[in-house]
C-alpha cells in the first residue's frame, strides 16, 4: 500500500476526506438553491429553463457535476464506514477523533446522512434522470428549444405528497449540515478560540436558511402557481 493509501485509509485521512467532500457539498447546495430560486419568477419557466440549458450543457459544469457524483458517494461510504467501525469498537458516542458528541444531530450523522441520500437518489430520479432520459416536452425562447425541466418540477409539486417529502428532508438536511458544518472545521484542525464561535453561528445559519430556502419552493408552487 502508498504512503498516500495508507494515509486516506488512516482515521486522520478519514476525517479529511469527509471534511473535504462535505465542504464540496455545502458549496454545492448553496448554488443549487440559487439556481432553482428561478423557478419562483413569474415567466412561465423561461429563466429556469434556459439555466437548466447552460448547466447541462457547459462542459466546465458538466465535468464538476461528474466530481459531485464521485463525492456524494465517498461522503456516503466514508461515512458509513466510519460509523460502523465506530459501533464494532462500542464508541457509537463518539465520532472517530474520540471527541464527545453531545448533540442530538452529532450522534446521528450516520442515520441522517442515510435519509438524504434516499432523498438525493429518489430526487435524481424524478429530475435530472427525467430531463435527460425521460419523455419531456419542450419550450422555445427567442428561437432556441429547450426541455421544459420548468413543467416537470412545476408538475411534481401539485403533489401534496411529493412537496411533504421534501420538506420533511429539508428538516432532516438542516440537522446533518448544523453538526457537519463545524465539524469540518474541526477536521481541519481549524480550531480557534476567537473564530470558532463564528464558524459555529455562521454554520447555524447556513443550516437553516439553506433547507428553508429549498423547503420554500415546493411550497410555493403547490399553494401559488
Ligand atoms: C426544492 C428543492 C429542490 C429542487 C426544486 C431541485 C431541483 C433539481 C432539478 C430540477 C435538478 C435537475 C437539473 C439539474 O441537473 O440541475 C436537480 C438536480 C440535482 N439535485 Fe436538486 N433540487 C432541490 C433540492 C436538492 C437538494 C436539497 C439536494 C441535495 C441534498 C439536491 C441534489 C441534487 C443533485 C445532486 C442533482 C444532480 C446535479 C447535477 O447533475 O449536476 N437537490 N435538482
Amino acid at each position: 500500500m502508498s504512503w498516500f493509501s495508507k494515509f486516506l485509509t488512516s482515521s486522520v485521512g478519514k476525517k479529511l476526506i469527509m471534511s473535504l467532500t462535505g465542504l464540496f457539498l455545502i458549496i454545492f447546495l448553496l448554488v443549487h438553491l440559487i439556481g432553482n430560486l428561478q423557478l419562483l419568477a413569474d415567466d412561465g419557466g423561461e429563466s429556469f429553463n434556459m439555466y437548466a440549458k447552460f448547466m447541462t450543457s457547459n462542459p466546465l459544469i458538466k465535468m464538476t457535476s461528474y466530481g459531485l457524483y464521485f463525492f456524494i458517494l465517498l461522503h456516503a461510504i466514508q461515512g458509513l464506514l466510519i460509523w460502523s467501525k465506530n459501533r464494532a469498537s462500542g464508541g457509537s458516542k463518539r465520532y472517530s477523533g474520540g471527541r464527545p458528541l453531545s448533540t442530538w444531530a452529532g450522534r446521528n450523522m450516520a442515520g441522517l446522512g442515510t435519509v438524504i441520500l434516499v432523498f438525493i437518489l429518489l430526487h435524481m430520479w424524478q429530475f435530472w434522470f427525467q430531463y435527460k432520459w425521460g419523455e419531456v416536452a419542450s419550450a422555445t425562447y427567442d428561437g432556441v428549444e429547450v426541455r421544459d425541466l420548468y413543467e416537470v418540477v412545476r408538475h411534481a409539486f401539485q403533489n401534496v405528497g411529493f412537496v411533504i417529502f421534501y420538506v420533511i428532508s429539508m428538516i432532516v438536511i438542516a440537522f446533518h449540515l448544523h453538526h457537519g458544518f463545524q465539524s469540518a472545521f474541526q477536521s481541519l484542525g481549524l480550531n480557534h478560540q476567537k473564530y470558532t464561535p463564528a464558524i459555529k453561528a455562521i454554520g447555524t445559519a447556513y443550516s437553516i436558511l439553506i433547507p428553508l430556502g429549498f423547503a420554500v419552493i415546493p411550497l410555493y408552487i403547490l399553494f401559488a402557481k
